[in-house]
């Protein structure tokens, strides 16, 4: 946290509970206290570590919720104590079972055997695939030419995924796939007032796309994927239970899918929206980017260290996945209190990132301090973009490559400047999104 700290207990404090805001008195005054969260999460949560310290209590409507910034809490729920806690799944149904919303045995079987697709010496083969379309996402453009950055980055992001998943070119099926999930993504933040079954708009739009999801995925299955793509492997696979089921091949493909692209489209858009705003760090990349040889697809991110940096702190700046739940599985005792099963714990990675303890000078995007030198006198854990413990993202490496490969790939034809001065407030649904489209004009370099 940036501001002033209040000693560890606040105005208001359950027994049993840490300090947190009072609870609604009601149910209307529960649904406008759930209103005013969605408008302005980050205002409102910043506003409670302020006032209640680092591990707070709300009561929520049909749940306890328990919320922290703290490092060493953070590295409890996520890796010492990791068993006491499984995934939240609530709003994520389309995922089905997949590696982000499964627990227990079937996810560490489903870890085991997506895992090896993911290794940095596996998922290399990908640098030609990323250079490539990089390249002609850009061929069009010219000189003086204008992108609206988030647009740009999605669409790359889905092609990206969709060749190293599917091996083949985004088109057809994987772009109504692509809207369907953006779609049931929008859904998630709507308030749910009414179960599941009412045939509600909001839910008769959720049952149409969850089936639209499935009819665009199963037949890209059935087809068995392109020889070298992420699905034929995933296929292939038997081991000792056997192959996957159907349903599970379709879960992990969703899940692939939607994390795989998103995350990364947003950390590009927002790194190119520092590069934009600061021509003196454009010019310190095209430096590095000289003696760099002609066709970048051997390049191996540490190799371009400065890229390397300008991406881990738009991570630190902009995590895309900006917040972590847990649910408690048993009754656990963290920080103080004892947490009952069902309980939830909000870990927020992107105040753990702006807190000035840690990263002086939070709000400025400062790439030194992924200096060798620098990371080591920074407090263990404290960076966490992909997660930690053994739910730690799968695909990090992956998208190390990805962020860097494109980055410098379109650095070296274009300086981008932004179009508009205006800052761009931030807009966090699942992942930490621009609030209105950042463009930016494009500067031909030789
Ligand atoms: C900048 C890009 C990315 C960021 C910031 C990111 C972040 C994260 C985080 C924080 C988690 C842990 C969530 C939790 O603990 O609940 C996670 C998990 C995961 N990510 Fe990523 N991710 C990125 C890119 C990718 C890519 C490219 C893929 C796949 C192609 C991917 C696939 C997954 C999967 C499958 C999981 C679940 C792993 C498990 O529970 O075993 N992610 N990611």
């Amino acid at each position: 946290m940036t501001g002033e700290r209040s000693p560890a207990r606040g105005p208001v404090s359950f027994p049993g509970f840490p300090p947190g805001p009072p609870a609604a008195r009601h149910l209307w005054e529960g649904l406008q206290g759930l209103n005013d969260l969605r408008r302005d999460v980050l205002g409102t949560v910043r506003q409670r570590f302020a006032t209640y310290g680092d591990f707070y209590f709300a009561e929520g409507l049909d749940v306890d919720v328990y919320s922290t910034c703290d490092p060493e809490l953070i590295h409890r729920v996520l890796v010492t104590q990791a068993r006491s806690f499984h995934k939240r799944t609530r709003d994520l149904e389309v995922l089905g079972r997949g590696l982000l919303t499964s627990d227990g045995e079937l996810w560490r079987r489903q870890r085991r055997r997506v895992q090896p697709g993911f290794r940095h010496e596996a998922i290399q083969r990908y640098a030609s695939l990323i250079v490539e379309e990089t390249e002609t996402t850009l061929s069009g453009l010219q000189d003086g030419a204008v992108l609206d950055l988030r647009q740009t980055m999605m669409q790359l992001t889905l092609r990206i995924v969709c060749r190293a998943l599917f091996g083949q070119h985004f088109a057809g099926r994987s772009a109504r796939l692509g809207r369907a999930m953006a779609v049931l993504q929008e859904q998630v933040l709507w308030p749910k007032l009414f179960p599941e079954w009412l045939p509600t708009p909001g839910n008769l739009l959720r049952r149409h796309m969850l089936a639209e999801v499935d009819k665009e995925v199963f037949p890209i299955i059935d087809r068995g994927g392109e020889p070298g793509s992420l699905l034929a492997e995933l296929i292939a696979i038997t081991d000792e239970e056997g192959a996957m089921s159907r349903q599970q091949l379709r879960d992990e493909v969703v899940t692939l899918f939607l994390a795989g692209h998103e995350t990364t489209a947003l950390a590009l858009t927002w790194a190119l929206y520092q590069v934009a705003l600061q021509p003196s760090l454009y010019e310190e990349l095209a430096q590095e980017l000289r003696p760099a040889p002609a066709s970048l697809v051997a390049v191996r991110p540490h190799e371009l260290p400065l890229h390397e940096r300008v991406v881990l702190e738009t991570m630190r700046v902009y995590p895309p996945a900006y917040t972590v739940p847990r649910v408690a599985a048993e009754p656990v005792d963290l920080g103080g209190y004892r947490l009952q099963p069902g309980a939830e714990v909000w870990l927020w990675i992107y105040f753990m990132h702006h807190d000035a303890r840690w990263f002086p000078e939070p709000e400025r995007f400062r790439p030194e301090r992924f200096l060798p030198e620098a990371e080591a006198t920074r407090p263990p854990n404290t960076f966490i973009p992909f997660g930690a413990g053994s739910r730690a993202c799968v695909g990090r490496h992956f998208a190390m490559l990805e962020a860097v490969l494109c980055l410098a790939t379109l650095l070296r034809r274009f300086q981008p400047s932004l179009v508009s001065a205006r800052t761009v407030p931030l807009h966090p649904r699942i992942t930490l999104a621009p609030a209105r489209p950042i463009h930016v004009r494009l500067h031909a370099r030789s």
